[in-house]
C-alpha cells in the first residue's frame, strides 16, 4: 500500500486520481481548500476511510501547508508520491480572464496569482513534505504541469500568464530533481491530457475515464532515472 498526497482534490483530474488509487488498494490523503463542501470526494471516502483521508489544504497559505504536514505526521512517517495536481486558469480554457491572458488588458496582480497557484505552490508543498518523502519507498513528486508551458511548441501567439506559470513550473522540476536526487526522490512534470474538466475546454479530447489508465500508467512508471524530466500523459517525453 502506497501512502499518497494529491492536491486539489475534489473535482477533475485529482479527484479522479484519488478514486483510481484508493480503488487500487493505496492509502490517499486526499486534500482541498474547503472540505466540507467537497461533498463528491467525502462520499467517495466515506465508502473506502481506511483507504481515503480527507485533509484540508489550500497551498498557497503556509499555514494551512504546515497543517497538513502535522496532519499526515499523526499517521504515517513516510510518503511514497506527492501529486502537486492543484492549478487554476481563471475563466477556463474557453474565457480565459483577459487579465491574465490579454495584451492591453493584464494585471500584475492576477498574473502573480497564477504564478503563486501553479509555480510557486508546488515548490512550497514539496519542500515541506521532503522529510516525509525522504522515508517514501520509491518516492517520488508528480508536478502536473501541461504541454501549454513547453516553449518549443510555442511557435506563434501565447496567451501569458497560463503557459508562462507552466514553463516556471517545468523548471522548479529540474531544480527539485537537482536537489532530491541524492534523498533517492524522483522529480518530474507531466502534462495530464486535454481532458473535459472545469478548467478543459468543450474541444478537449478526452473525458478522465479515457485519460486516468494511461496517465497513471506513466506516473506508476517512472523511476529515478527519469527524474527532471517532462512526460507526456501516454509516456511519451515532452520538449521543453
Ligand atoms: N484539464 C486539462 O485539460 C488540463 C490540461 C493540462 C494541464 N492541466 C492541469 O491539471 C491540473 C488539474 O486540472 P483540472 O483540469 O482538474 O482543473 P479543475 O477541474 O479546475 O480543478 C482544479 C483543482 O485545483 C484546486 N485548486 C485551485 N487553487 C487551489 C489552492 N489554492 N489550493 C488548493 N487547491 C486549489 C481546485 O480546488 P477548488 O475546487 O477549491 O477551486 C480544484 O480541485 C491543473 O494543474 C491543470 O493546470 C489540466
Amino acid at each position: 500500500m502506497r501512502r499518497i498526497l494529491i492536491t486539489g482534490s475534489n473535482r477533475g483530474i485529482g479527484l479522479a486520481l484519488v478514486q483510481h488509487y484508493a480503488t487500487n488498494g493505496d492509502l490517499v490523503f486526499a486534500t482541498c481548500r474547503r472540505p466540507g463542501s467537497a461533498d463528491e470526494l467525502q462520499q467517495f471516502a466515506s465508502q473506502h476511510p481506511d483507504r481515503v483521508k480527507v485533509l484540508q489544504l489550500d497551498v498557497i497559505d503556509a499555514q494551512s501547508i504546515a497543517g497538513c504536514v502535522d496532519a499526515v505526521r499523526q499517521q504515517t512517517d513516510g510518503l511514497d508520491m506527492l501529486i502537486n495536481n492543484a492549478g487554476i486558469l481563471p475563466g477556463g480554457v474557453d474565457a480565459r480572464d483577459a487579465n491574465i491572458s490579454r495584451l492591453g488588458d493584464l494585471e500584475a496582480d492576477a498574473m502573480l496569482h497564477v504564478f503563486r497557484v501553479n509555480s510557486i505552490s508546488p515548490v512550497m508543498m514539496t519542500q515541506a513534505f521532503v522529510g516525509l518523502l525522504r522515508n517514501g519507498t520509491d518516492a517520488r513528486v508528480i508536478n502536473v504541469s501541461s504541454d501549454a508551458g513547453s516553449i518549443t511548441l510555442r511557435s506563434r501567439c501565447c496567451d501569458y500568464s497560463y503557459p508562462a506559470s507552466k514553463a516556471a513550473l517545468n523548471m522548479m522540476t529540474r531544480c527539485l530533481a537537482g536537489d532530491l536526487k541524492p534523498d533517492e526522490v524522483a522529480v518530474v512534470s507531466v502534462h495530464p491530457g486535454f481532458i473535459k474538466t472545469d478548467m478543459g475546454g468543450v474541444n478537449d479530447t478526452l473525458t478522465l475515464n479515457e485519460a486516468i489508465p494511461t496517465l497513471v500508467q506513466t506516473i506508476d512508471s517512472i523511476s529515478l532515472e527519469d527524474t527532471g524530466q517532462f512526460f507526456n500523459w501516454d509516456g511519451k517525453k515532452v520538449d521543453w
